[in-house]
């Protein structure tokens, strides 16, 4: 048995101290072999730099996921080769920069093949995440598959979990930064969480401050968002999985509050 820990939205500077403060402890008490963690807003809510790559390879990462912010910064962006570790989602148009899947291995020796898709409903427009799924997994040949859907909508998160389910070891949910409370193991063995929730400052709107958050609300324009900083706590999920068959036998939420 092997054990993952997928870590949700790491969202600005507050973000990275939950990491900073948090993530090493949590891997040592939980005995984690392999770690995932989402860096989509991690450069003070819009995607991630080069400086930020750095400041994050001190700490116990195998893989990072991102999204549709991966692209809002373009040094990052530019220099997408040097960084084969940092996923994005598989389903944008071939030619952009960037894969949407990584195989790394634990210390162990266990192969981990991670995965990333992003959904259509409410979100830029990208190829059918299922039918991309159905190809990018064809060439897979590890047995532990971790699946990252970053979307808007839960129903399509539910949706892939249930068709990935027993083709992969866990379908968890990123994007919307809001912890839900419906882990499980799916029929077939495949764990799910529709959102591994955010980390960052949880007195806010989904990491943001409210102040520049409600202004889009009630004006319908645009204003800058400001990273918010109270609340901070580190969100994801852990997952325990059967090396030699791929199953998943458990999924526990992870969600540590620092003291401020
Ligand atoms: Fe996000
Ligand atoms: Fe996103």
């Amino acid at each position: 048995m092997i054990k993952v820990l997928y870590i949700g939205d790491v969202v600005g500077q507050p973000g990275r101290r939950a990491l900073h403060e948090k993530l090493e402890h949590v891997v040592d008490r939980e005995k984690i072999d392999f770690t995932i963690v989402n860096i989509e807003n991690a450069a003070g809510g819009f995607g991630v730099t080069e400086a930020i790559m750095e400041e994050l390879a001190e700490l116990p990462i195998n893989a990072y996921t991102s999204g549709n912010h991966i692209w809002d910064k373009k040094e990052f962006v530019d220099n997408y080769d040097h960084y084969d570790h940092v996923i994005r989602p598989a389903n944008y148009p071939a030619g952009n920069p960037g894969k949407g899947k990584v195989v790394r291995q634990t210390a162990g020796g266990v192969n981990v093949a991670v995965l990333q898709f992003m959904g259509n409903v409410f979100m830029p427009p990208c190829d059918n995440p299922f039918h991309c799924a159905d190809r990018e997994l064809k060439d897979v040949d590890t047995k532990v598959i971790i699946v990252d859907i970053h979307c808007e909508a839960t129903s399509e998160k539910q949706a892939m979990g249930r068709y990935l389910d027993g083709r992969v070891s866990a379908v968890l949910g990123t994007h919307t930064h809001v912890p839900t409370a419906d882990e499980r193991i799916l029929p077939n063995g495949t764990a799910f969480q529709t959102d591994v929730g955010m980390t960052g400052a949880y007195d806010s709107i989904i990491g943001f401050r409210p102040e520049e958050a409600l202004h889009r609300f009630l004006m319908n324009t645009p204003k800058k968002l400001e990273v918010a900083k109270r609340d901070i706590r580190m969100s994801g999920a852990m997952i325990e999985v059967d090396e030699t068959s791929g199953r998943a036998s458990r999924i526990t939420r992870i969600h540590e509050r620092l003291n401020e």
